[in-house]
């Protein structure tokens, strides 16, 4: 669908995201033909420069994170398509000159992006209205985090939601606009094969993991206060276990997908004091080597606090309490620091109830399904199959499903498809305001329950998965993570 001509106001237009991703973004949209001839981008913050220097700082801050190789003059068409704007979030006053640079037609529409820090958000909102900008066409863009707790929460919900309707609210969680989660709707709901096998009946277990290899780099100052409970569980984590464990909505409707996704979140099993002892680890990485490269601990990074409790790891075992999951462990994992990158989600398949072959039951490795989101794109079936030659000795194959490969179409990065999708007023990949208060919901008590216990986070070494912990609470139940089980090459 074509878009509609625009204008997309980047508020922290000078910030580290809007030159890493947001402007890049933009820039392959546009070199793709996707952006109408007279759409605009403004770029707003409170420094005082000139367009000149703010075109310059482009230049040298953004332009080397776009991935293909620019083209010198599509770039400079990108260009000019950019104004900078000089405003003082918190000053009415200084919104006169964002009144002045939007076009003042109806049929336009307008995008506010919020990539600033979420205590800004009330104010903006609020001087947005009083300048006369909060108009029916406008759309308001949320970056996270989305709140350090359930009221922080409720309180941005309510005060964005006091100027704009929900329906003019995008909440982005960039994991939504990566092409695996889509694809894990296509393959959910455009196949016959897996539904009626994606239950208690048939799963054993559910892994989810995000591993990185880098460390908290300059963000010191955010995460130390965040940690990974709320930098990547309460929302990635628990986005790709809604997108798992969904009931099948009716349609790809917003609405009809975000209820879905909210009634996984209202089943989450609540964890007690007791439960959430044994249940979830977290960890904190020392030094080590990543990639053959000596790293240094998290307390030894520029800055950090050294008796910092922050956690840079967590592995936990939810339970979603429905009549279709009941008793099936959901482990998720995430951390900093770890062995690889990866982001992956296991579906591991009950094992076969009797072997008919001179092999024992045991020697059958269960299937598994395997949806990789990173580094690469794909999805690996794991089968028993026959070896060939004489005999009959069955062992685990795999079918192999890579995007990539498969389509040979130009990869879209997350906050592509999503800055797309707001433009086109498309909300399905967004969280509703409800979703977003009842992750924090659950995820509260694990908060309340840190905040109170005067242990640190255990340490673990950084270029590995994780602490020994991590693999004795999934082995409590007789399992492995995925990358334990592998046989070694
Ligand atoms: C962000 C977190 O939301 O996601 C970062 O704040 C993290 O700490 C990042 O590094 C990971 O995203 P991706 O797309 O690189 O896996």
């Amino acid at each position: 669908m074509a878009l509609s001509d625009f204008d997309l106001v980047f508020f922290g237009g000078s910030g580290d995201l809007a030159m890493r991703k947001l402007l890049p973004a933009m820039y392959a949209r546009d070199v793709a033909n996707d952006l109408p001839v007279s759409a605009r981008i403004i770029c707003v913050g409170r420094e005082d420069m000139s367009q000149e220097d703010f075109l310059q700082m482009v230049e040298t801050n953004s332009k080397p994170h776009i991935k293909e190789s620019v083209d010198e003059q599509a770039w400079q068409k990108f260009l000019q398509r950019i104004t900078w704007v000089a405003v003082d979030a918190v000053n009415l006053q200084s919104y006169a000159g964002l009144v002045e640079a939007l076009r003042k037609d109806e049929q336009l529409t307008r995008v506010y992006y919020l990539a600033t820090p979420p205590s800004l958000f009330a104010r903006i909102c609020d001087n947005l209205a009083a300048s006369g900008l909060a108009t029916a066409n406008s759309r308001v863009v949320l970056e996270k985090p989305l709140g350090r707790d359930l009221e922080s929460a409720k309180q941005i919900n309510a005060d964005v939601g006091k100027v704009f309707a929900e329906s003019q609210i995008y909440r982005i969680d960039h994991y939504l606009g990566k092409e695996t989660v889509q694809n894990l709707l296509a393959l959910r709901f455009g196949n016959i094969l897996f539904e009626p096998l994606w239950r208690r009946e048939w799963i054993s277990d559910v892994q989810i993991t995000i591993a990185e290899k880098i460390g908290v780099g300059n963000r010191l100052g955010y995460y130390d206060n965040s940690g990974a409970l709320r930098d990547m569980l309460q929302n990635h984590l628990l986005q790709l276990l809604c997108i798992v464990a969904m009931e099948p909505p009716t349609s790809i409707a917003p609405d009809a997908v975000r209820d879905s996704k909210l009634q996984v979140l209202r089943s989450l099993k609540r964890f007690t004091p007791t439960t959430l002892a044994q249940n979830i680890v977290r960890g904190q990485y020392r030094s080590g080597y990543v990639d053959g490269q000596p790293v240094p601990g998290y307390r030894d990074e520029p800055g950090a606090p050294k008796q910092s409790k922050t956690e840079t790891f967590v592995a936990m075992k939810a339970e979603i309490d429905t009549w279709r999951w009941a008793g099936v462990p959901f482990y998720l994992r995430t951390g900093k620091r770890m062995a690889d990158r990866l982001a992956e989600i296991v579906v591991r398949f009950k094992p076969i109830p009797h072997s008919i072959f001179n092999q024992p039951t045991s020697s059958f490795q269960p299937n598994s399904l395997v949806i990789r989101l990173q580094p690469d794109e794909g999805l690996s079936l794991n089968l028993m199959s026959k070896t060939p030659g004489d005999g009959m000795r069955l062992k685990q194959a795999e079918l192999e499903l890579d995007f990539r490969e498969q389509f040979k179409a130009p990869r879209m990065e997350a906050y592509e498809r999503l800055l797309m999708d707001v433009l086109r007023g498309q909300l399905t990949l967004f969280m509703r305001g409800d979703e977003l208060e009842a992750a924090w919901e659950w995820v509260e008590p694990i908060l309340d329950y840190w905040e109170q216990d005067d242990t640190s986070p255990v340490p673990y070494s950084s270029g590995t998965w994780g602490p020994a912990a991590s693999s004795a609470l999934i082995g409590r139940d007789g399992l492995q993570w995925r990358e334990e089980a592998l046989p070694e090459d």
